[in-house]
């Protein structure tokens, strides 16, 4: 049902262990999604939005791994003979390679990407691909599966879905794969679809295309979409809720009329100031970027991750306190010390948060 809880991550962590050191690519971070919801995972790059996405599905390149927290899935499941049964499974603590993360994936949880050709085959035709990952998961015979193909390939608006299950990938254009890729990952009716940049390589036009598809999509198919982008305009357009991150944690989260129209955190402040606003480029008007550089995931800084580009920094506290989150109204949460007592904070955060 609309409105129930689909998914939470609990702090999670997620790091790669290479030889130049630790990098802490999503250092406890905390959101929920609901069934029916479109959630939008917003920041610049490096941020750690798509290891987030990829931890979900326990396929975190080597040599990253989740080394703490929990990701709830609350899954419905029809059993044969029986009604519904709702269970709540920890995605991160399956091992990676377990049957049953493998029966989560593709099934009740598929992901896109910004690059189809790094999850459809060059080698098999777009019909043996969306074939096979039903197959994969679903009792149908070799025909209805074809005949389910067809019909999502129809769906997505391929035109001729009959004749495209025998083209390859190759014979498409950049749009009509990302079609192809969405069918595939429609094929065995997942109740969240992660999307990672999906329309980041097309051209405006063709994007505008494949996110009113993903909109239309959701509602038919009664899912949840996890959207990953750093265009804020394509928030605007999808959003329900919306969470921004900053070197792998979250610095604020909310509905996206908040976010759009009372950003609480400085670092959501000097994103939305950068979104390109129309007609300025043309009279000369440069757009105001965010100051400074995002730091070395090897050398994070103490305290607030933002201090160093923050125009609200205050010395002595930003730096050395690590921002707890802070609750602002229903569903409302930012991590920044100019919220909230500070010295409260300060007295409070010493016991529980480590002052370096
Ligand atoms: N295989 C890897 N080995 C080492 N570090 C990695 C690896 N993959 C990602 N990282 C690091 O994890 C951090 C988060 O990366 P991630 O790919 O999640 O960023 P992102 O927010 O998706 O950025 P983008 O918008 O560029 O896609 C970065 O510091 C990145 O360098
Ligand atoms: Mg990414």
């Amino acid at each position: 049902m609309a409105g129930e809880t689909l998914l939470e991550l609990k702090n999670l962590k997620t790091q790669f262990f290479t030889d130049d050191g630790v990098v802490r690519a999503v250092d406890g971070v905390s959101f929920e999604m609901k069934r029916g919801e479109t959630l939008c995972v917003v920041g610049e790059s490096g941020c750690g939005k798509s290891v987030t996405a990829r931890s979900i599905l326990q396929i975190v390149d080597y040599p990253g791994r989740v080394v703490e927290g929990q990701i709830l899935f609350h899954r419905q499941r029809q059993e044969e003979g029986k009604s519904e049964v709702n269970e709540i499974i920890d995605l991160a603590a399956l091992d990676p390679r377990s049957r049953a993360i493998r029966d989560v994936r593709g099934k009740d949880i598929s992901m896109i990407f910004q690059e189809p050709m790094t999850s459809l085959s060059p080698i098999h035709t777009i019909g043996d691909q969306i074939i096979e990952a039903i197959r994969l998961h679903l009792p149908v015979s070799k025909e209805e599966a074809e005949a389910r193909a067809v019909e999502l390939l129809r769906r997505v608006g391929i035109p001729r879905p009959g004749d495209r299950l025998n083209a390859y990938t190759f014979q498409l254009s950049g749009g009509m794969r990302q079609r192809a890729m969405i069918a595939m990952s429609l094929s065995c009716n997942p109740s969240l679809l992660i999307a990672d940049e999906p329309t980041t390589a097309l051209d405006v036009t063709t994007q505008a295309q494949i996110l009113d598809l993903m909109r239309e999509l959701k509602d038919e198919f009664g899912m949840s979409i996890m959207l990953i982008t750093h265009d804020l305009g394509v928030v605007a357009e999808m959003a329900d809720d919306v969470v921004v991150m900053y070197l792998g944690t979250v610095a604020e989260k909310g509905d996206v009329d908040s976010i759009f129209h009372d950003p609480k955190h400085p670092y959501t402040q000097a994103l939305l100031r950068s979104i390109p606003k129309l007609g300025l480029r043309a009279q000369g008007i440069r757009l105001d970027s965010i100051r400074g550089m995002v730091p070395d995931p090897y050398n994070r800084p103490g305290g607030c991750p933002y201090h160093t580009r923050c125009d609200d920094f205050m010395p002595g506290l930003c730096d050395k306190i690590t921002p707890p989150p802070i609750e602002m109204g229903e569903e409302r949460l930012v991590r920044c010390l100019l919220y909230g007592d500070q010295k409260a904070m300060a007295d409070q955060t010493q016991q529980t948060v480590k002052v370096r």
